[in-house]
C-alpha cells in the first residue's frame, strides 16, 4: 500500500479510537448525595453517567435517569447495578413504565469525563487482587449479569472485605459490556 495512504489510514484509526475514548459522558468521581431544591437527598454512586443541566463553578445542577423499585434506581431494565438511592421526601419525575428521572445539585468538582481516572483506584485493586492466580480478566468481555455470577466464586478465592467486593463489583458492572462506560 502506497505510504500516504497508509499513513492516512493509520491517522483515521487513532481519531477513530480517541473519538471513541472521547465520548463526552460525564461522570460522578465518587460516592455523593444528589440535592433537590426542597433539601431531600438521594444517594448517587461513584461512576453513574449524568447529564448536567447547569454547571456553575462550585455546584452543578444534574440530571440521572434510570429505573425505579421502590427505593433503588438501577441503570438498566435488567436491574443489575444501582446507579441512585432516594432518601425520604426526595421526589423524582415519572417517565412511563419504571423509567424515572432525578435532578438536582452536586459539587461541581465530583463531576468528570475522565472514566479511566475516576476508575483507577479500582484499576489497581483490580490488577493486583485478581492477578494472582491467574492472569487479568478482560472486564468488557463479561456482561453485568455474568460478572456478577463469576464474582460471587471469585470474591472468597480472593479473601476481600464486603467493602471492597461491593466497590470492585461496581467497578467491573460499570465497565461491563454492557456497562455504563459502554453504553450509548
Ligand atoms: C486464589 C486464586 C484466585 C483468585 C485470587 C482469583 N481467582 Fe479467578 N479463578 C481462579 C480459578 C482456579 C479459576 C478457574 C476455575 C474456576 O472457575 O473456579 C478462576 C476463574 C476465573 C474466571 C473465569 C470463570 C469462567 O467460568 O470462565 C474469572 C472471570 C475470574 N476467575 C475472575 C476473577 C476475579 C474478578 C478475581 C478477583 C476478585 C479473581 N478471579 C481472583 C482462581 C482465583
Amino acid at each position: 500500500m502506497n505510504k500516504l495512504v497508509k499513513g492516512i489510514l493509520t491517522l483515521g484509526l487513532l481519531l477513530g479510537t480517541f473519538s471513541y475514548a472521547a465520548t463526552g459522558k460525564t461522570y460522578i468521581s465518587k460516592n455523593t448525595v444528589l440535592k433537590a431544591s426542597n433539601g431531600k437527598t438521594a444517594q448517587l454512586y461513584i461512576g453513574i453517567a449524568v447529564t448536567v443541566v447547569k454547571k456553575d463553578a462550585k455546584v452543578s445542577t444534574i440530571a440521572v435517569n434510570g429505573f425505579q423499585n421502590g427505593k433503588k434506581i438501577y441503570f438498566s431494565k435488567g436491574e443489575s447495578l444501582v446507579i441512585a438511592t432516594l432518601n425520604n421526601g426526595f421526589t423524582i419525575s415519572k417517565e412511563g413504565g419504571n423509567k424515572v428521572k432525578l435532578t438536582g445539585t452536586v459539587a461541581s468538582s465530583l463531576l468528570t469525563t475522565d472514566h479511566d481516572g475516576l476508575w483507577a483506584d479500582e484499576q489497581d485493586f483490580y490488577e493486583d487482587t485478581c492477578t494472582q492466580c491467574h492472569a487479568e480478566r478482560i472486564v468488557e468481555d463479561h456482561s453485568m449479569k455474568e460478572w456478577e455470577a463469576l464474582f460471587a466464586p471469585m470474591k472468597i478465592r480472593a479473601q476481600i472485605s464486603p467493602e471492597e467486593a461491593s466497590a470492585l463489583l461496581r467497578y467491573l458492572k460499570s465497565n461491563a459490556k454492557n456497562g455504563i462506560v459502554r453504553s450509548k
